[in-house]
Order: C-alpha cells, then structure tokens, then sequence
C-alpha cells in the first residue's frame, strides 16, 4: 500500500555541473520507476537541477532546513528559499549533522515542524551507533528519536513524513543491517509511531533504509514488509548505480 521512495543523499559532493551531468545521465535510466525518486543534493546545485528534472519523476530535496523563516542565521536556508529553489523534500537530522554540527532531538524537531508547515516533505534520520546497539538501547533510541521529531505535527503531516532508519555503523561503512534486523528496527519505529498516533497513522508513514544499500542488496531489503524504501548516500552518486537501487 505504502509507495517506495528512493532517496539519494549527495553529501558534500558535485559541483553544480556535475550535478547537471549527474541528473541528466539519471532521468531516462529512472523514467519508468515503480517507487518515488528524490535526489537530495548541495544547496549550490539547486539551480542547476532543477531546470533539468522539471517535468521527469526526479524531485529535489535539501540536506537540511533551519526553523525560522528568516533573520540572523549565518549560513542557513529557510523552508521558504528551499522551495521557492525547488525542492519538495528535506533531509533532517542525519548523524552526520547529529555527530559532526550539534544537533539534537530539540533542533530536529524544530527544523521538522517548520519544514513540513512550509509544506516540505521531511525526511527524518534516526538509529543508534554501534556503542548504543551492543549496549540494547536501540528499540529505546529509535522509538524516542522518532516521536520527539514528530512531537506538534498533526496526524495529516505525519502520515507525509519520511522516517529513515539509519544505524550510524552501517553509514560509509561497507556494513549493512541486515535484510531481518532493518525489518525488526523499522517494526520498532512503527510500533511507536503506533502508539502515540494511532495505527491508521502508523500503516501510512513510509520508513526507509539507509546505510550502505546499493544495487547489490537493495532486493533483500526491499522484500522486507516494513522497508519502504532507501536513503542513499555512497550509491547515489553516480547514474548508473543509483539507477539500479531505484529500478529494485
Ligand atoms: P551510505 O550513506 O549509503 O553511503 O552508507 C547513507 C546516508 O548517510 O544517508
């Protein structure tokens, strides 16, 4: 019932021509694609690509979004600029951001609100690291992750928001979960989303992947019930590889 949605996370990477290169050598490889596709790239891309997927089954989404609507935030974008440049979607608190730039439940929360009361589409990265899974907090931290990003979003807004389960080992690393143990977590979070906000809400939110899915294991992960999709980081930057995850 869900639809799948496969979403490419650039990172830092690709110029704005490369992006333009990137996208164009994408779109007629992806044309006839089952699931959503979203390509996630560098803010200074925006203008580059979206042009080119204008009218395809390409969308654009950000890396990250702040919560006001303008003012004194050096170095930040708002909901506003994302989607007057374009995009339909936001990555939200990846562990990259968690890790590597402060930010917390509390600025998650923040950044999701205002990104899907602007009417983007959050994606929203939660999962443990490798000290929080040998330890058996996983269940806890994802479940607590995922509610407090969602906490003041309505039942509507919810059930259009993209949760992606990414345990931070799995990242970069070469490691995947595996096909049961994605499955399991992805229960997890759904069984949360279930008990605050009811089941009829917990059935629709799509809950992706993400941790070193590429071509090779995009098939196992897929077959799974509750996987709906895939966030992309390594596999998504080039065409061809990317292709092959969105056309599982
Ligand atoms: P990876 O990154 O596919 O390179 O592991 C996924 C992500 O960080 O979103």
């Amino acid at each position: 019932m869900r639809k799948p949605i496969i979403a490419g996370n650039w990172k830092m990477n690709k110029t704005p021509e490369e992006a333009k290169a990137l996208v164009t050598e994408l779109i007629p490889l992806v044309k006839d694609a089952e699931c959503d596709v979203v390509v996630c790239t560098p803010a200074v891309c925006f203008a580059a690509v979206a042009p080119v997927i204008e009218g395809t089954n390409v969308k654009l989404g950000a890396q990250n979004v702040h919560f006001k609507a303008s003012g004194a935030y050096t170095g930040e974008l708002s909901a506003e600029m994302l989607k007057a440049a374009g995009c339909e979607y936001v990555i939200i608190g990846h562990s990259e951001r968690r890790q590597y730039f402060g930010e917390t439940d509390k600025t998650v929360n923040l950044r999701t609100v205002a990104a899907v009361n602007a009417g983007l589409k959050a994606i929203v990265c939660v999962g443990e690291n490798k000290e929080e899974r040998e330890a058996g907090y996983t269940d806890y931290l994802v479940a607590y992750q995922t509610l407090m990003a969602l906490h003041g979003l309505t039942n509507e807004q919810i059930v259009e928001t993209i949760i992606a389960y990414e345990p931070v080992w799995a990242i970069g690393t070469g490691l995947t979960a595996t096909d049961e143990q994605a499955n399991e977590t992805i229960g997890v979070i759904r069984k949360a989303i279930a008990g605050k906000y009811g089941e009829c809400v917990a059935e629709k939110v799509r809950i992706q992947y993400g941790g070193s899915m590429k071509g090779s294991n995009v098939k196992g992960l897929m077959a799974q019930p509750e996987i709906d999709g895939g966030l992309i980081g390594g596999a998504s930057l080039k065409a061809a590889d990317f292709a092959q995850v969105v056309n599982f």
